[in-house]
């Protein structure tokens, strides 16, 4: 029970890292605002998790910032962790990349994410042991062709989660991101199960030789989100079975 008494939001946990998050946070005793957008069964699975509560909306609409953190302080009374996990991406080559798609990809990747920090800050504040978690990716550092918009979105997510850290650090509040490597979720399987040959080579590329599955992400989550990453701030924590050792 490493989170008893804790609330937390957590952002895109219809699926994969977020719902792995979501649950594992639940187990460990703390109450969960899950958010998802609507149409992704969010309530039907967490059903068998009743201090998982589900909230249906799109991130990047207007006001969804401040109503999913009223939200989770109407149902639970307070706010102790925000994991920002929702995430989406677009492939084009940078010439090819329309507007409409990089806006929306920094939309939900980036903006949103910083707009809930910014609704959380006061409640994570007067937690005395506030969290903020967000998800960012290998491809915060690195990156493949097409994915211009991805990694500038992940690029910024670590930039603002470090001057979160810094400004937030008088308060007890902790801000720290993940960097997944290649986790087999909802946005990878339906690209590795139709070309299995590519999750082939991304599980080969590894260090330990294998993908990475959500549980792997929640599980380090849960060492951010409770007493025992208390010292750790503006941290970017990889979590890839060793995938970018090489060059
Ligand atoms: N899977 C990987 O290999 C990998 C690698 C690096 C980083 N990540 C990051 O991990 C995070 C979680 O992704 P995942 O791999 O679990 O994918 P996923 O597709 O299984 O889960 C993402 C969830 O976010 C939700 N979402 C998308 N847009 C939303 C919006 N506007 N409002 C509310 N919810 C929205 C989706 O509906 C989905 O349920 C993302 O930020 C992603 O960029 C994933």
């Amino acid at each position: 029970m490493r989170l008893k008494d804790k609330v937390a939001i957590v952002t895109g946990s219809a699926s994969g890292i977020g719902r792995a998050t979501a649950q594992l946070f639940a187990k460990e005793g703390a109450r969960v605002l899950a958010v998802d957008l609507p149409g992704k069964s969010l309530a039907d699975t967490h059903k068998a998790h009743p201090a998982i509560a589900a909230l249906e909306i799109d991130i990047t609409a207007d006001g969804a910032p401040k109503r999913i953190v009223d939200e989770a302080v109407a149902r639970f009374g307070k706010l102790d962790i925000v994991m920002n996990n929702a995430g989406i991406g677009a492939n084009a080559l940078a010439e090819a990349m329309t507007r409409e798609a990089w806006d929306r990809v920094l939309a939900v990747n980036l903006t949103a994410p910083f707009l809930i920090c910014q609704q959380a800050i006061p409640y994570l504040r007067a937690s005395g042991a506030g969290r903020i978690i967000n998800v960012a990716s290998v491809m915060a550092e690195g990156t493949d062709y097409g994915l211009s918009a991805y990694c500038a979105s992940k690029a910024g997510v670590a930039g603002f989660t470090r001057t979160l850290a810094l400004e937030l650090g008088k308060f007890a509040v902790t801000a720290n991101y993940l960097l997944p490597g290649a986790i087999r979720t909802g946005m990878t399987s339906p690209l590795w199960d139709a070309r299995p040959e590519v999750a082939d080579v991304w599980s080969k590329k590894s260090a330990l030789r294998r993908l990475g599955q959500p549980e792997d992400l929640a599980k380090a989550a849960l060492f951010l989100a409770s007493d025992d990453g208390a010292f750790v701030t503006g941290h970017g924590l990889t979590v890839d079975g060793g995938l970018m050792l090489r060059v």
